[in-house]
C-alpha cells in the first residue's frame, strides 16, 4: 500500500511538471490513475481529480522519440471505462494492457462495472470481464491479484 502511494504521487508530481505549459491537447491531471510501460510506450489509464471525481482518458507516451518537457507528446486512446485506485499490468507478448480493480467509491454513473479491463493494443479496442477467481469484485489491491495469478498458474 505505502509503496503504491509513493508511485502514485510520484507519477502525480511529474505529470504536473511535464504538462504545465503545452499547445496542442493536453491530458486532464489526475492522481490514482493505472500506469505500464508496455513495450515502447508509457500507458497511463484514468485517475480521479479528487476523491471519486473520475476522469475518463486512456494517454500513451512513444518513449523511442525526444518530447520537450513543455509538449510531451501524448497520444490520446479509445479511453475505455472511468476508474481510479486501479493497477496496470500488461501481457508477456506486449500486445494487452490491461487493469485490474474498480473504484468501487465511484458515484453509479461512472462506477466501473468491471474488474479486469484489457486494452488491445493493436485493434485498439478494450475489453472487461469479472474473473471467477475475484469473488469480491470491490477488492483493487495488489494482494488480491497475487492470489488471481496464483490460481491461474502464473
Ligand atoms: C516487450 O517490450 C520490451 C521493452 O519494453 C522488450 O524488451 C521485450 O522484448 C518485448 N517483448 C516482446 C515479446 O516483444
Ligand atoms: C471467495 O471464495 C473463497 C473460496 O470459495 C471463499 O473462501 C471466500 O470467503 C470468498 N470471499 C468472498 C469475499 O466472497
Amino acid at each position: 500500500m505505502g509503496f503504491r502511494y509513493h508511485i502514485l504521487l510520484t507519477l502525480s508530481t511529474t505529470l504536473s511538471c511535464l504538462i504545465s505549459i503545452h499547445a496542442q491537447q493536453l491530458p486532464t491531471v489526475a492522481g490514482a490513475p493505472a500506469f505500464a510501460k508496455v513495450g515502447n510506450y508509457f500507458y497511463v489509464h484514468s485517475g480521479t481529480v479528487y476523491a471519486d471525481s473520475l476522469v475518463n482518458q486512456f494517454i500513451a507516451l512513444d518513449l523511442t522519440i525526444p518530447w520537450k518537457t513543455a509538449e510531451p507528446a501524448w497520444k490520446f486512446l479509445p479511453p475505455g471505462p472511468y476508474n481510479a485506485y486501479h493497477t496496470a499490468g500488461y501481457s508477456a507478448d506486449n500486445s494487452t494492457f490491461y487493469t485490474f480493480g474498480r473504484d468501487t467509491g465511484a458515484s453509479a454513473n461512472v462506477l466501473p462495472p468491471y474488474w479486469l479491463n484489457s486494452y488491445n493494443i493493436k485493434t485498439q479496442t478494450w475489453t472487461s470481464s469479472n474473473p471467477p477467481q475475484v469473488n469480491d469484485t470491490s477488492r483493487r489491491d495488489f494482494t488480491l491479484l497475487e492470489e488471481m495469478l496464483a490460481l491461474q498458474g502464473i
